[in-house]
């Protein structure tokens, strides 16, 4: 067993050999040197476990580095991985390695298990290991291996069968069984002020309810980064790939998936999660080449989601937030918001999921119908208030300050933290390269913001290199950001917003407008503004090459087609549209626009059905013209 010697492994850790036998490294009485190369060894085999889960591919070229690791370390890894195609990628790689061409795994895994002090360090190891691959609930999902490795032999976890789920079992109970549900967790996030230039020691448990600072002052969730720094870029990749996409709870979601970087204290088992996010990134061959003379431009449909708009990303975080805090039998007899249309939706449809109280204030006829209908079947309690959005926000402040319902709009700092995952979905989509432009409808303006976090975020832990190019796109009777802009950020002031197609960001006085100035400021970033024309023109445009978009993604590719035709935006360069909502929640506008019924709009891409009488000769008189002229 003894001669097994070391197997070589990879992760972008330094070159460092730890060739000896397991027996060498549990006896030796080593000093600083040897407690160093054990740490860096244990960071390889983080680094390898957490490859191992996604393939032999990436295991191979895991190879072509020279840390080298313990013989013993191969038992415990084993131990970690919980499906046959996690094992097999392991074995694959152990097996093209040549240093252990003739290495059984099984025999050697016997061997192992027979040693119970082997035994014993695997669980010490687990203990040790827990920041990464506990707390971290790596993608191998340490789970029962977890638990059973101080008691149980190796061998039976590693020759167990696939994991199975019970037949009894949800995939929530099973999260609980693996031990998913508490982990033992070393990253943390609390409340400060956002006060980015301001110096405070004021922070918050993200426990407590509160919104504010003492200032007055919008609060921001703040991670420790030096804790999330203790894994490389590397890490965090393969962790966030190894995991998206699947049915385990709660990481198949695109915000779950990255839950370090999120509600990194919450317990799995209080998460209320749709297994939003994770949307297409959607490459507009047609619209860019065609309209724009573009071959790399994309349109992140971030409203192909569960209530049909990006809100979802958010409102799983604060739902689960508000979930946990009910746990811990904080009196709070439900959740608020003031909405445009879809915060109301996509707040309405997670409460609905966890069973607590909703309460929505709307914009009487202000809202589309499929907007309203959404908290009606979803069992909300909704008011329909005879004002606008900014109305509808101040009277939700005054209730939510009389009675303990949590407040929902997009002030509450938790859900941007959602949000923000959209910005590094679109990193990883493009295997982490940054895109050139990322442009933004902005209304309430948090979502500008959450996108510059995700990017920043990215960058501080070293998985991108750079932060795109923002620009907030609004639309032109709703535009107090552009207009502060335009005012070379001097003297903002709110506006009594218009009538806009885009009723989602008719929004005069927005709450997170110093959000949106910090992240236009650090990004390099631009405001551009759209008229009706514009945006409902860049719809139909969008829709005729194979899109469905909604208002809000039409303000943001007016900006787009204005920033390109003054040549702000090049033709080689990579641009992202980020869509913000289905277009079938826009239907009417859609419908007006195609029957030529927008008074003072010339509609130039109307596609009014033709009218025809049910008759066979009349079918091909119509057929003839219309064939022949397109
Ligand atoms: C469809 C849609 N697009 C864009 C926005 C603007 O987001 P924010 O208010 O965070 O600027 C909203 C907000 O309600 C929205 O519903």
């Amino acid at each position: 067993m003894l001669g097994l010697g070391a197997i070589r492994v990879s992760g972008s850790c330094s070159s460092h050999i730890i060739a000896r036998g397991e027996r060498d490294v549990c006896c030796e009485k080593g000093g600083e040197r040897e407690r160093e190369r054990e740490r860096e060894s244990e960071s390889a085999f983080s680094r390898m476990i957490c490859a191992m889960s996604s393939g032999s591919a990436l295991a191979t070229r895991l190879m072509t580095t020279t840390t080298e690791l313990p013989a013993m370390h191969i038992s415990r890894s084993v131990s970690f991985l919980t499906s046959q195609q996690q094992q097999y990628s392991y074995y694959s790689f152990l097996h093209t390695c040549p240093r252990i061409a003739t290495f059984t795994p099984t025999k050697q895994l016997k061997l192992l298990a027979s040693t119970e002090r082997i035994s014993a360090m695997a669980s010490s190891h687990v203990e040790k290991l827990s920041p990464s691959s506990v707390s971290a609930e790596n993608p191998v999902e340490c789970g029962s291996s977890v638990h059973d490795a101080s008691s149980s032999s190796l061998e039976t976890q590693a020759s167990a069968s696939p994991k199975k789920r019970p037949a009894d079992e949800n995939i929530r109970d099973e999260a609980r069984r693996q031990g998913l549900g508490a982990p033992r967790c070393t990253f943390s996030a609390k409340y400060v002020p956002f006060s980015p230039f301001e110096d405070t020691e004021e922070e918050y448990s993200l426990d407590e309810i509160i919104y504010r600072s003492k200032t007055g002052a919008l609060l921001d969730v703040q991670h420790d980064l030096e804790a999330l720094k203790k894994y490389d870029a590397t890490y965090w990749k393969n962790l966030f790939d190894s995991r998206v996409g699947k049915t385990s709870w709660p990481y198949g979601s695109g915000v779950w998936s990255k839950k370090e970087w999120v509600l990194p204290q919450i317990d799995n088992d209080d998460i209320v999660s749709l297994f939003e996010g994770n949307s297409n990134l959607f490459w507009a061959e047609r619209f860019g080449k065609e309209m724009l003379q573009m071959n790399d431009l994309w349109v992140k449909q971030c409203g192909i989601s569960h209530t049909g708009s990006f809100k979802d990303l958010g409102m799983t975080v604060l739902v689960s937030q508000v979930n946990r805090l009910r746990r811990m039998k904080k009196p709070l007899l439900g959740v608020g918001c003031a909405s445009t249309g879809d915060t109301s939706a996509a707040l309405s449809a997670y409460c609905a999921a966890a069973g607590i109280p909703a309460i929505v204030f709307l914009p009487a006829n202000r809202i589309s119908i499929a907007q309203l209908v959404q908290p009606i079947a979803n069992g909300a309690l909704v008011l329909s208030l005879d004002t606008d959005f900014d109305g509808c926000m101040r009277l939700i402040r005054e209730v939510t300050a009389e009675l303990p319902i949590y407040l929902a709009n997009s002030l509450n700092s938790l859900r941007l933290e959602g949000q923000k995952t959209a910005a590094i979905e679109i990193c990883q989509q493009f295997d982490w390269e940054v895109p050139d432009w990322v442009i933004v409808p902005g209304g309430n303006l948090g979502n500008i913001y959450a996108f510059f976090k995700g990017f920043h975020m990215c960058k501080e832990l070293g998985l991108i290199d750079r932060i795109p190019r923002l620009v907030c796109a609004q639309a032109a009777n709703a535009n107090p950001l552009y207009l502060y802009y335009k005012a070379g950020w001097k003297n903002f002031k709110a506006i009594k917003a218009s009538n806009t197609f885009a009723s989602a960001i008719q929004i005069g006085d927005p709450v997170s407008i110093d959000r949106a100035v910090f992240a236009l400021q650090n990004s390099d970033g631009i405001v551009e503004e759209a008229t009706e024309e514009e945006l409902m023109d860049a719809c139909a445009q969008a829709d005729l090459t194979g899109m469905f978009t909604c208002p809000h993604t039409g303000v943001a590719l007016a900006a787009l087609i204005k920033l390109r035709k003054n040549g702000v935006i090049r033709a080689t360069d990579r641009a992202v549209v980020v869509s913000t909502a289905h277009g079938l929640k826009f239907t009417q506008s859609k419908i007006d626009y195609h029957s030529k019924a927008i008074a003072d709009l010339p509609c130039k891409f109307a596609n009014p059905p033709v009218q025809v009488a049910n008759d066979f000769g009349a079918v091909m008189d119509v057929l003839r013209r219309e064939l022949s002229l397109r």
